[in-house]
């Protein structure tokens, strides 16, 4: 939660003074001061107790490692970052500034584990959900009106469905509601959305940020100094609070983001081009950007669940972000959508040599043809 536009220290070296590139921010941001003998990465400081007089207070109120990563992901998204246990404890901190009663206004499908705790909070009677297509723009502006808080999920888990992100952000500051981004599958690498307007960021720091699947991990930024406060409070009061060696390894893993990233998508879009030829398959939804790409399989869910389990150098798992390859069944999981295709398998493709890729996929689709 440390202000990465707040003065630093004149020894550490300040992105925001020298306008640094974002590529630049991931590998310099959240590191100690430049003294002699001192690291260059952040200490893992393992406390629960500190001396009395200072600012944390107590464990539950922050941690020196975990401050490190929030300067590092909030000077890239722009904002104050509040880190989490969890992708879905940042979501619920996020929902958590909806009045008792309130309206939220959100996809119809998103990823799975949102749409659960929308639909979980709404049976107790907590808010009510508007729930829509996010592509279509006046559907959103006809549901805005008397909403509290606007979530945005592009492009959407596991449809890939992309919105008109500056299109929904106007939209929804101009209703008064609060506009909040799940910007997980784009990352700040690919888009920024505090830039343009929105109010809050939403991570699973899990996927890409941290990169290396070794990581369950949240985070929502804001710009705003009162909602920052907000989900600082509502960390400290629900407990729900990042690991020590969680943050430790995601700061790491987000030194590399942009070469991950960038490697990932070329990957990507080399392998949607070669899959929308493949007789196997009969959609490729890629959004152009990013490194997931969903496809729906000829036949149905049996014919996708052995290609999902016929790869040898694809992981067979889900999850999504790390440097390795993995596919998966959307559908196997119960709480998934009606909407996702039974055949459609979701590829987060990793940083892998492209033919080895594709030569595995390839011998895994081959057999649905016969
Ligand atoms: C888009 C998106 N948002 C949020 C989450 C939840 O994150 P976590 O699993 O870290 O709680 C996920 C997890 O897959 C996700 O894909």
């Amino acid at each position: 939660m440390t202000d990465p536009t707040a003065e630093s220290d004149s020894s550490e070296l300040s992105s925001t003074e020298l306008s640094l590139a974002p590529a630049t921010v991931a590998v310099t941001a959240g590191r100690p001061p430049r003294v002699a003998d001192g690291p260059l990465n952040a200490p893992l400081v393992p406390a629960s107790t500190y001396h009395a007089g200072g600012e944390i207070g107590y464990g539950r109120y922050g941690n020196p490692t975990w401050e490190m990563f929030e300067t590092a992901i909030g000077a890239l998204e722009g904002g104050v970052a509040t880190s989490y246990s969890s992708g879905v404890a940042a979501t619920a901190a996020v929902l958590d500034l909806v009045p008792a009663g309130g309206v939220v206004v959100a996809p119809t499908t998103a990823y799975h584990g949102t749409t659960s705790l929308l639909r979980a909070l709404t049976e107790r009677g907590r808010f009510v959900v508007r729930a829509l297509d996010l592509s279509d723009l006046d559907a959103v502006l006809s549901a805005l009106p008397g909403a509290d808080l606007l979530w945005v999920e592009t492009p959407s888990n596991p449809l890939l469905v992309t919105a008109d992100l500056p299109g929904l952000v106007s939209a929804g500051g101009a209703a008064g509601a609060l506009v909040a981004v799940d910007n997980t599958f784009a990352t700040p690498v690919l888009c920024r959305p505090l830039e343009m307007g929105a109010d809050l960021v939403v991570h699973s720091a899990t996927k890409y940020l941290s990169g290396h699947a070794d990581v369950v991990l949240g985070v929502a930024v804001a710009r705003d100094p009162d909602l920052v406060e907000r989900l600082v409070a509502t960390r400290g009061t629900q407990g729900a609070l990042p690991g020590l060696l969680e943050s430790w390894l995601a700061l790491r893993g987000l030194r590399t983001l942009h070469v991950r990233m960038e490697r990932a998508q070329a990957n990507a879009v080399e392998l949607a081009r070669r899959l929308a030829d493949h007789e196997s398959v009969s959609r490729v939804r890629y959004p152009g950007f990013g490194a997931i790409v969903s496809v729906e399989i000829r036949g149905g869910a049996d014919e996708a669940t052995r290609v999902s389990e016929g790869t040898r150098l694809w992981v067979h798992a889900t999850s999504l972000g790390g440097v390795e390859s993995t596919l998966e069944r959307r559908r196997r999981w119960p709480s998934e959508g009606a909407e996702v295709p039974d055949s459609l398998l979701r590829l987060s493709v990793g940083i892998e040599d492209v033919e080895d890729l594709w030569s595995d996929l390839a011998r895994a689709l081959d057999p649905v043809l016969g």
